[in-house]
């Protein structure tokens, strides 16, 4: 495998995502640890679409504890149901937030984040982690991101 990440900066976002998706495919295919995964793949968006903060919460018990990012310092636990990485996980969808101050209980880790995209990551139909991505931009997740990002979580 390539160690070099391909990015195409011209291209549109869907272009990007599908350039991305065999990449992460690659890079994951026949590693076993789960951390190291969610390290590359924590990456390999961060650098594709230069978002404010990529990463992974585990669940741990209780609780979503912080795992592999991109990013400023974040939040080390969140609990079931709370802020959008709790919601994501108690209602076992993802979260699209075009504007984070317009969601009930956002956890603010940082205040320079203004929109966000949390997307379950699913074992045997268990939640057992979620993937967050958080935008300096208003209204930066749309259906495209998500279904390219269900995608990129169904290759755990
Ligand atoms: N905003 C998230 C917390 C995690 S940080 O954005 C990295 C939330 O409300 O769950």
């Amino acid at each position: 495998m390539s160690e070099n990440l391909i990015i195409d900066n011209s291209s549109s976002k869907e272009e990007k995502y599908a350039t991305l998706l065999p990449q992460i495919k690659a890079v994951i295919e026949g590693e076993p640890d789960e951390i190291a995964n969610m390290a590359n793949v924590a990456s390999m968006i961060h650098e594709t679409f230069n978002f404010w903060w990529t990463g992974f919460y585990r669940v741990i018990g209780e609780q979503l504890v912080l795992g592999p990012f991109q990013g400023p310092l974040a939040c080390t636990r969140i609990k079931f149901g709370k802020g959008v990485c709790g919601s994501a996980w108690k209602e076992e969808h993802t979260l699209i937030v075009p504007d984070v101050d317009a969601f009930p209980g956002h956890i603010a880790c940082s205040s320079v984040s203004r929109s966000e995209i949390v997307v379950p990551v699913k074992r045997d139909g268990k939640v057992v982690a979620v993937l967050d991505i958080d935008s300096e931009k208003l209204s930066t997740f749309d259906e495209t991101d998500k279904l390219w990002l269900e995608k990129v979580v169904e290759l755990f």
